[in-house]
């Protein structure tokens, strides 16, 4: 009787914050299923059945950042630090091109040098020239995911061709922030520039880490209401997964990973259905959980997947948490294993499209 309420207030209201404290707070099979199902129609009515590919490339794991719970911090000297040449990153995204991605994302360690900034400037510009085609006269789509910069910067890198960002909030909550980052990095410097991205003209994406030593379902509520209230295009957000070299203080072990798991799809559940239409990924540490986490991701309302295609030589070195999956498998294969996956659960791929988020279209 439960569900069946529960799916005709979700089949005729947008959740507002009583009901996502609702979502998240189950773990009654019946209704799982009733939200998971509502989140799909949510998705396929607003966004259609493809998923979009972003073939991710993991370019550098030079941090000057030392965030608690990643395993790149600076200060954990047991990892082998790597550049990549502007060559291999283009060759890469040319790949991907190749392949009928149709995006890529930049990503890397914080660093905020001239010798960095240009690097990233120069990938842009190449990658944009190299990957056109008939059917991508632009050449690939672009999300850089490199953290904090100046106002500047955000403008050299979207002069230079790139038209999304992500910079994950971690946690919308400032205390849970503060506790997660030491205190030369802020919870307002963060906000401030996703809203300089915004008003430079990216496709903005946030998230945070789901499962969070001392997080509350409140704090997760905040997060999904954090999301709407700041207009985000895109969201990028996945399960925390404790690293032995970068331990947050507190019990690792909980909430265990069966809960944190069924969390971070309730999240992404919650969200399709908050913010409707929006692209949200299906996060690798989905997939570090459980082996068909990215599937359930997508069955539980996400529409974007980023393929890894970081050099497998250089793939170890980029471990943020513990487990990562396809440590070995080389951007072929997961290129063929996904689209199964995909395929496994009703979806297709979108190729050779950017495959924007198309909330963003309707705010300008
Ligand atoms: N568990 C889960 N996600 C993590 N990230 C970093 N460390 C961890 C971890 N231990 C995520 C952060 C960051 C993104 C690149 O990876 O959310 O923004």
């Amino acid at each position: 009787a439960n569900a069946q309420e529960l799916a005709d207030r979700l089949a005729k209201e947008i959740p507002d914050r009583a009901m996502l404290h609702r979502i998240l707070a189950t773990t009654e099979a019946e209704e799982l299923e009733v939200i998971r199902a509502a989140a799909e129609r949510t998705l396929l009515e607003h966004c259609g059945d493809t998923v979009r590919l972003r073939g991710l490339i993991e370019f550098s794991n030079r941090c000057v950042s030392d965030c608690y719970y990643c395993g790149i911090r600076r200060s954990n000297r047991a990892v082998d630090r790597y550049t990549l040449e502007l060559d291999e990153i283009v060759e890469t995204a040319k790949w991907c091109g190749q392949k009928g991605y149709g995006s890529v994302v930049l990503q890397s360690g914080e660093r905020r040098d001239a010798k960095f900034t240009k690097l990233v400037t120069e990938a842009i510009k190449a990658i944009k020239q190299e990957t056109r085609t008939a059917e991508l006269p632009d050449g690939v789509g672009m999300t850089l995911c490199l953290g904090e910069q100046s106002p500047e910067t955000y403008a050299e890198w979207y002069e230079a061709g790139a038209h999304r960002y992500l910079l994950r909030m971690e946690s919308s909550s400032p205390a849970l922030f503060a506790a997660l980052h030491p205190a030369e990095q802020s919870h307002a410097a963060r906000v401030a520039c996703l809203k300089s991205l915004k008003e430079l003209g990216y496709q903005v994406g946030t998230g945070v880490m789901i499962g969070l030593p001392g997080q509350t379902l409140d704090d997760l509520v905040n997060d999904v209401l954090f999301f709407r209230d700041l207009g985000v295009d895109m969201i990028g957000m996945g399960p925390y997964i404790p690293h032995e070299q970068a331990l947050l203080p507190g019990n690792p072990a909980f909430p265990d990973t069966e809960t944190r798991m069924q969390l971070a799809l309730k999240m992404i559940a919650a969200t399709r259905l908050l913010l409707r239409d929006v692209n949200i990924a299906a996060t690798t540490a989905l997939q570090a959980l459980q082996e068909d986490g990215r599937e359930q991701g997508l069955r539980f309302g996400a529409n974007v997947i980023m393929p890894q295609v970081t050099p497998p030589r250089v793939r170890r070195m980029y471990t943020l948490y513990d487990g990562k999956p396809c440590l070995d498998d080389n951007a072929e294969q997961c290129a063929t294993c996904l689209e199964g996956r995909i395929h496994s659960v009703g979806r297709r791929v979108l190729r050779n499209q950017w495959g924007d988020s198309a909330h963003y279209f309707k705010r300008q």
